[in-house]
C-alpha cells in the first residue's frame, strides 16, 4: 500500500528524514517509534502531504505523492484518517458536528450521514455522547472523537501521530485497544508514539526511527528490542 524511497526530508541545513526506505503493505498495524526530534511526525506529514520530500518518492496505492499538486490534495486526504496528539476538534460544535462536518461535504444524503456518524460513534464507544461538547469530555473521549472522524469516511488508512501523547496509561490503553480493533476491520493503522508500554503490549510490526534514519524495523516487536 505504502512504499518509501531514499526520502530524504531538510528543513534548512537540519535533516529530519535520511535515505528511508519502508514498505507498509495493506491491513497492516505498524508503531513507529522513537526519541523526539526523531523524525517520527515528519515521516507522518510526508503520507498525508503536509510536508513534500527534499528527495525520494512517497507512493500510496500506486501514485507517488511527493509531488501531487496542492488541488488533488483533498482527494488523497479522503483515502485517510489522520488522528493527531491534540485531537483537534471544533470546541463550540457538539460530538455529533464534530464527526459529521468532514462527510456533510460529500453530497450525501442526511440518512446516510446519520448512519455513518452514528456507525463511526458506535466504533469508539461514545453512542451516548452525541451532543457533548469536547469541553464536556475528558481527553481519552477527546480522542475517541476525533477517531470517529478520522473513519466516518470507511478510509483504508488509519495515521496517528502521538494519539496517546496527552493521556494517562488507562485511557492510552483504551485509545490503542480501539485502533487496533479498527486494523482487526482491515483497515492500514500507522501509529507514531514514544509509549513504550504501549508498543510492548500490543507487540506490532515496530519501525524504530534515530536522527531521522530507520535503524530498527521488527515484527511483532517491543521498544527497546535490538
Ligand atoms: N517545520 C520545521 N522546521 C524546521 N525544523 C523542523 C520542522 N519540523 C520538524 N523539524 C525538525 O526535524 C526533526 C524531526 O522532527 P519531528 O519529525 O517533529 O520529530 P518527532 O515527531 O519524532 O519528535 C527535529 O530536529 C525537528 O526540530
Ligand atoms: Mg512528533
Amino acid at each position: 500500500m505504502i512504499q518509501l524511497r531514499s526520502i530524504t526530508k531538510k528543513y534548512k541545513n537540519n535533516y529530519a528524514l535520511r535515505n528511508v526506505n519502508l514498505d507498509i503493505l495493506s491491513g497492516e498495524f505498524v508503531f513507529v517509534v522513537g526519541a523526539s526530534g526523531a523524525g517520527k511526525s515528519t515521516l507522518m506529514k510526508l503520507l498525508y502531504k503536509e510536508e513534500t520530500p527534499s528527495s525520494g518518492t512517497v507512493m500510496i496505492g500506486g501514485i507517488n505523492i511527493a509531488n501531487l499538486p496542492s488541488d488533488k490534495v483533498p482527494n488523497l486526504r479522503r483515502c485517510m484518517g489522520i488522528v493527531f496528539q491534540d485531537y483537534k476538534l471544533l470546541q463550540n460544535q457538539s460530538v455529533y458536528d464534530n464527526v459529521a462536518y468532514v462527510i456533510r461535504t460529500l453530497g450525501i444524503s442526511t440518512k446516510e450521514i446519520n448512519a455513518r456518524v452514528l456507525g463511526a460513534l458506535k466504533v469508539v464507544g461514545l453512542s451516548d455522547k452525541i451532543k457533548a461538547k469536547p469541553t464536556e469530555l475528558s481527553g481519552g473521549e477527546q480522542q475517541r472523537v476525533s477517531i470517529a472522524r478520522a473513519i466516518v469516511n470507511g478510509p483504508p488508512l488509519l495515521i496517528a501521530d502521538e494519539p496517546t501523547g496527552n493521556l494517562d496509561p488507562k485511557n492510552s490503553m483504551e485509545v490503542m485497544q480501539i485502533l487496533d480493533q479498527i486494523n482487526q476491520r482491515g483497515i492500514t493503522v500507522i501509529v507514531s508514539t514514544h509509549d513504550s508500554a504501549m508498543v510492548d503490549y500490543f507487540r506490532k510490526r515496530v519501525i524504530t526511527l534515530e536522527n531521522g534514519e530507520v535503524v530498527r524495523d521488527i515484527q511483532a516487536g517491543t521498544y527497546e528490542q535490538q
